[in-house]
Formats: structure tokens, C-alpha cells, sequence
């Protein structure tokens, strides 16, 4: 067994056994076939009384390894091995630290003991898997926890803390940090001869119809367009209704159609996709990266501001600047009053409100920034003025100091000319609200050092961003994709569809909102010509009416005070008076056409992006939609839902509207396969 990840060892009369399969501990073939191979062990020794289950390394059992999955299954099955280890005729101990997750923490709950540390997180994340705890957990954990709980755990999928655990039964004993082994032999001592050994499935649970109903209504807006919550719900109910046999039946059912629909598949993707995410291609993982002790950002703004509290946040000192005094006070205060909301909450303690308004420095001198490693500019949209900004930094910043703009569309090689040190500089794009949105676009400029892009990768990874690395172009990756949809949306307006139904269109596809609803409430003026007489197309004419959006209560849709919109008619005379005025016939427009032309040219976009080498993965391109658009992450980004869609049939609906077919998308149709 000397390849195996499974050890056992012998102390007294209980074995312990130790999983070591970097790095999260999944439970792949070789951690099963030991797992079984050691239970064989503990049964044929008279002398073993008790088992320990333990891993070594950073966690208990993370889970089943995912990356088996779609594939022909290995023996002995988590299916089979967890009943097996619950029906042991001798206790079984298992001793949790780091995370215990979806099949791990199913093991754990076919042990018949558990202990865990209390930095410990235990949970069922499989539902952002789009699955569900299909081990058994769906069955057990309601009989330890209750039908509430259970409901929380496995619909949503967030862990909850040992503490936690331990409150509600699934944790038996709380080991001090450090005493984890000792504290899983003295119970195993205390318990080795106690009879009956407790199985949770043979724990009785009584149905709580309420509590089921009062959950599917909670959470029918978070849940929308998702197969796996529905599921997991529908688990926790039959466990409530069933014998524990059938309840395993059911969840048996339930989880393969979860794990061979396209949903599963598109949510596998992005757990992968995220991680690859954070890779540079060209670049050695064990590049040195510049130490970044203390941040700068100019501009006190809503962007500047979202940008510092991430830096605060993760324990990084900033100084921000603004010009004057008022702007300043004024950003400070809204970063403090956003701290105190979430304290408010719950989410923070006073003392870390604190703490994070202690590591800013405000001034009103861009001298203040001598000392930065890194130096962020999230000011106006103006490439003349971020020029002037970054040629006076280049006089300030220490030699080696990162400097980086925050632009969403400007040319990054042009504003890194405007420096003696083009290799120190990049784009940092954040999206707004940029405290709260977990993407963040790296632009890579044509001579941004290596080692610069890598620190800035790993830096966003501890402020807890996913970063992907996108090329000089207009928009990068994110933005440049969501013209032609904004094009194609104002387009279809003038030739019959309304806002409503381009936006219901996007909605029912799992958008959060639609083109047109993302426009009100960004702001419909938000790059308008701000001349009132100059009357070029459907938003000038709403500009000119100060139909500005949502912060004006009118944009294209009409908004009570509530901000709840309602279509609105002048806007239909807008667009009928533009229409005329144009001799453009109305025609009535298909569903399909809108997502033909507005979504199918995104992913034409999108290869262009791939071919031009903007974006160094096609999978990068999903993370992109995913966290920063809030595409619907069961249709797994653009590219991958490509794939789903049918590359040939998107090229069909693409040249049926004339548009220019990108060559790798052309290829990718050819043979007929996705991204
Ligand atoms: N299977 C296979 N590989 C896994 C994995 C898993 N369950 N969990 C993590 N990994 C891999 C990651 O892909 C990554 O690989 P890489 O280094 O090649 O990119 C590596 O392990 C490290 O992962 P992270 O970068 O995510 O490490 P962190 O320390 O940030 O996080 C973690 C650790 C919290 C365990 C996180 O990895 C995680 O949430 N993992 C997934 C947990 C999960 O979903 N478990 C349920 C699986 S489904 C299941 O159990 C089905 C069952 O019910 C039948």
C-alpha cells in the first residue's frame, strides 16, 4: 500500500486511518480503494476496537474528485463505501479539519462519531455543482441537523462553521486547534465499547411541510432558472416521507439526472474554469512577484472608492486621493458608511469596521502616493487626462511601484507611453459596484513585465477577485462583447421589438436583467453628447427629455418611487417617431431573432476575441460573463453555452442576419463542436 494515499497505524486498540491526497483530500479512486482496504483491516484485527478517520495536509475529505465525473466509475463507489463504513460493526470516528465537503462531509455523517476543530467549515456545496449531495447526504444530514437546516445546507450549499456544527449535533465534539488526533482517540477510547453503535440513518425524522413550502417561496428568486435547489429540496423532503432505503432511491434518481444534464455540466465547467482563470500562460507559477505592502488610488469616487475598500478589507494599507477637500471627505465617508451597513448586518464586527478605516490615509497630494507599491487611477473616462495623471505618477511613484488605470475601454499601451516605465504598467478594469463584483479584467499591455501581471493576478486572488488576463482592445473582453448586443438591441427597437420584450427575452434566458433595463440603471446619459438639440437616435431623444434612468425616474421604462418599472408609452412614441421618420417598416420580431442577434453575436465577438488572442482561454471569456455580467452560470458563460446552443446552428442564425463570421467560429461549426 506504499502508493496509496491511505496510512493506517495502530495506537492501542484503535486504528487510525490517514488520507494524504493533496490537495483538498478528494475522494478519487486511490483514496477509496485504501479507505475500503483499511475498514478490511480494522474488521479481520480482534485487537482494533475503534477506527480514527483523519487526513493529513490542509482538510478532511473536500469532496468527491470532481474531475471523475462524466467518467466511467471506479470501484469501490462513495455510494457503496459510505454505507459500509456506517454499517461497521465497530465505532468509527471521524476527525474534521479545514473543509469537509459534499461526499467528505457525506463520510463523515456515515462515521457514527465526529469531532472537528473549530476553525472548521463542514457543508454540501454540490448545488453549485449543479447536483446535490448524492451519497447519502441528502438522507442523513436532515436526520442529524433537521428539515430546515438541511434545507439551508444542501439548496444554497454554503458551509457552516464547526461551532455551528456542534450546536446542531452534526458535530459531536469540539477539539481544541492543534489536538485534533488526541481528542478523536480519548472519544474513541469513551465510545469503543458503548452498543448499539448510533447510525444516523437509523434516526427517525418527522415531515415538516411548512418548513419545506416556506423555503421553496423564500427562495424562488435566487433559485430561478436553477435544476439543482428544486432537487436537493425535493431530497429533503422524501427524507422526511420515506424509509431511509427509498430516500436513497430517490436521491439515486435525482442525481444522475442532475449529473447528466447540460446544467451540472456548464456549473463543473466554471469551477474549473475559475481556477484556470488565475493561470498566465507564458509564465513559470514560481515567478518572484513585488511585494505590495500599501496601495494608492486616485479618485475618491464610487469606482475609487469600491476599489479601496477591497484593499482595506483584505488588510492592505491605502491612500487615496482626490483633488478637493469636499469630493474627498465625501468618498471617505461613503466607504465608512458601506462598512457600517454591513456591520449593521452582522457582517462585520465594530473592531473591523475600524480596523479597515484605520489603514486609510486620505490626501488631496498625489505626493502622498511616493511610498505606494501600487498605484491605481480610477478617474474620468479621458484619455488626455489619465495621460497627464499617469506622466506625473511616473515623476512620484518609487522605482517599481505598479501602476495601474482602472479604464473599462482605453487603449492601456497608450497611457503606459505617457511613463518612463511602460513595463510597470497594466489595466486593474473593476466592475461597479467594485467592492461587491468578484471580476476583475488585468490588462496585459505590450509591455507590462511578467512579473508585474503575476503580482497582480496573485494580488486580486487575496482580495478575493477572480481575475482573468485580457489583451489592449477596445472594451477587453467583457465590455467589447457587449457592443454588438447593445447595437443589435437598439437596432431590433426600430424595427418592431420593444424594450420589454428584448429585455424579457434576456431575463428568461437567466440575464438578471435585459440590455435595456442595464441601461436605465447604469444610466441611459452615460457617454451622451449632452446637447439637447441633437437628435440622432432613440437614447439621444430620451437623454434630451431627461430620461436619464432609474436616478431620474424615467429612462426607457417608467419608475414610481419604488423604482418598480412599468412600459413606458412615451417611450413607444419615441421609438414609433424615430421609426416613421426613418421609413423603417415595422415588422413583428421573433424571440429567437433576439437572441439570434443579440446573443449569438456576443459569442461571435467572443471568438474574435479568442483569435486575436485578447483572451488566453475560451473558458477565460465565460468567467468574464459569469462574474461580471451575471450570466447565468447554469448555461456556463458565452462560449461554453455555444457548445450547448450548437456552433452550427448559431452560424446559421448569424448569416441569416448578414453579420461577418468569425473564422474560428466558422471552424469550430465546421466540426460542429463547441469552445
Ligand atoms: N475534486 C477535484 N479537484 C478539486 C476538488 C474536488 N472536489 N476540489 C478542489 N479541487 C482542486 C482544484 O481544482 C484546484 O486544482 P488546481 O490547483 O489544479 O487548480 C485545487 O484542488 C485547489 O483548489 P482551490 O484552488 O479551490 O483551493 P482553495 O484552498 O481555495 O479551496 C476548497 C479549497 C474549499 C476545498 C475548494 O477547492 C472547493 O470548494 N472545492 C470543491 C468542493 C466541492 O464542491 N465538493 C463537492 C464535490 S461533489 C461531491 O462530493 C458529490 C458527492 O455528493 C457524490
Amino acid at each position: 500500500m506504499s502508493d496509496s494515499p491511505i496510512s493506517t497505524e495502530k495506537r492501542g486498540d484503535i486504528l487510525i486511518v490517514t488520507s494524504n491526497n493533496p490537495p483538498v483530500n478528494a475522494l478519487g479512486a486511490g483514496v477509496r480503494v485504501g479507505l475500503d482496504a483499511a475498514l478490511t483491516q480494522a474488521s479481520a484485527d480482534d485487537g482494533i476496537k475503534a477506527v480514527v478517520l483523519i487526513c493529513a495536509g490542509q482538510t478532511f475529505f473536500a469532496g468527491a474528485d470532481i474531475t471523475e465525473f462524466g467518467k466511467p466509475p471506479v470501484e469501490p463507489i462513495l455510494t457503496d463505501l459510505i454505507p459500509k463504513i456506517e454499517a461497521f460493526d465497530k465505532p468509527v470516528i471521524a476527525a474534521i479539519h479545514g473543509t469537509a465537503l459534499g461526499g467528505g462531509l457525506e463520510t463523515a455523517l456515515g462515521a457514527h462519531y465526529r469531532v472537528a476543530v473549530p476553525s472548521a467549515k463542514l457543508g454540501v456545496p454540490e448545488v453549485k455543482l449543479g447536483l446535490l449531495p448524492g451519497a447519502g447526504g441528502t438522507q442523513r444530514l436532515p436526520r442529524v441537523v433537521g428539515v430546515k437546516a438541511a434545507l439551508e445546507m444542501t439548496a444554497k450549499g454554503d458551509p457552516i462553521s464547526a461551532t455551528q456544527a456542534h450546536k446542531w449535533g452534526l458535530v459531536d465534539e469540539l477539539a481544541e486547534e492543534g489536538a485534533l488526533l488526541d481528542t478523536a482517540l480519548a472519544l474513541a477510547e469513551k465510545v469503543k465499547a458503548i452498543r448499539p453503535i448510533p447510525r444516523v440513518s437509523e434516526r427517525t425524522i418527522s415531515p415538516d411541510d411548512a418548513a419545506i413550502e416556506a423555503f421553496r417561496k423564500e427562495n424562488a428568486r435566487k433559485f430561478r432558472g436553477f435544476d439543482a435547489p428544486a432537487a436537493n429540496i425535493a431530497c429533503v423532503e422524501a427524507a422526511t416521507r420515506l424509509p431511509f432505503a427509498e430516500g436513497i432511491d430517490f436521491e439515486r434518481t435525482e442525481f444522475m439526472k442532475l449529473m447528466f444534464g447540460s446544467q451540472s455540466a456548464a456549473q463543473r465547467h466554471i469551477f474549473f474554469a475559475e481556477r484556470k482563470a488565475s493561470k498566465i500562460d507564458g509564465i513559470a507559477s514560481d515567478i518572484a512577484l513585488r511585494p505590495i505592502a500599501k496601495v494608492g488610488v486616485i479618485g475618491a469616487g464610487t469606482m475609487g472608492g469600491g476599489i479601496t475598500m477591497n484593499f482595506l478589507s483584505a488588510g492592505i494599507a491605502v491612500t487615496i486621493v482626490e483633488q478637493a477637500e469636499e469630493a474627498l471627505n465625501r468618498g471617505v465617508g461613503v466607504i465608512r458608511k458601506n462598512y457600517e451597513a454591513s456591520a449593521a448586518k452582522g457582517r462585520l464586527t465594530t473592531e473591523q469596521v475600524e480596523k479597515a478605516m484605520g489603514l486609510l490615509t486620505p490626501s488631496l497630494s498625489l505626493d502622498d502616493l511616493s511610498d505606494c507599491d501600487l498605484i491605481i487611477e480610477a478617474i474620468f473616462e479621458n484619455m488626455d487626462v489619465k495621460k497627464e495623471v499617469f506622466g506625473k505618477l511616473d515623476a512620484i511613484a518609487k522605482p517599481g511601484a505598479i501602476l495601474a488605470s482602472n479604464t473599462s475601454y482605453l487603449n492601456v499601451d497608450e497611457i503606459a507611453a505617457s511613463t518612463s516605465r511602460p513595463q510597470d504598467v497594466l489595466g486593474m478594469h473593476f466592475f461597479s459596484p467594485a467592492n461587491v463584483m468578484k471580476l476583475l479584467e488585468v490588462v496585459r499591455g505590450a509591455k507590462t513585465a511578467d512579473d508585474v501581471l503575476a503580482t497582480v493576478m496573485a494580488l486580486a486572488k487575496k482580495i478575493k477577485k477572480v481575475a482573468v488576463v485580457a489583451g489592449v482592445c477596445h472594451g477587453f473582453i467583457g465590455n467589447r462583447m457587449l457592443m454588438p448586443r447593445q447595437v443589435e438591441a437598439n437596432k431590433l427597437l426600430m424595427e418592431g421589438a420593444t424594450p420589454e420584450q428584448i429585455d424579457r427575452v434576456h431575463v428568461e434566458f437567466g440575464m438578471p436583467m435585459g440590455p435595456f433595463q442595464m441601461s436605465d440603471l447604469a444610466g441611459v446619459d452615460i457617454g451622451w453628447h449632452r446637447d439637447p438639440t441633437r437628435i440622432e437616435s432613440i437614447r439621444d431623444a430620451l437623454c434630451a427629455e431627461d430620461r436619464w434612468g432609474q436616478k431620474k425616474g424615467a429612462g426607457f421604462y417608467d419608475y414610481d418611487e419604488k423604482r418598480n418599472p412599468t412600459p413606458s408609452p412615451r417611450v413607444a412614441e419615441i421609438i414609433e417617431d424615430f421609426r416613421s421618420r426613418s421609413n423603417m417598416p415595422k415588422r413583428e420580431i421573433s424571440d429567437q431573432e433576439i437572441i439570434e442577434r443579440t446573443l449569438y453575436t456576443m459569442v461571435n465577438e467572443g471568438a474574435m476575441i479568442l483569435e486575436e488572442g485578447m483572451a488566453q482561454r475560451a473558458s477565460d471569456v465565460d468567467v468574464v460573463w459569469i462574474y461580471g455580467y451575471g450570466w447565468p452560470v447554469y448555461r456556463g458563460g458565452p462560449m461554453f453555452w455555444a457548445g450547448l446552443e450548437g456552433t452550427p446552428k448559431i452560424v446559421e442564425g448569424l448569416k441569416k442576419h448578414g453579420f461577418t463570421i468569425s473564422p474560428l467560429l466558422a471552424e469550430k461549426a465546421e466540426k460542429n463542436e463547441g469552445f
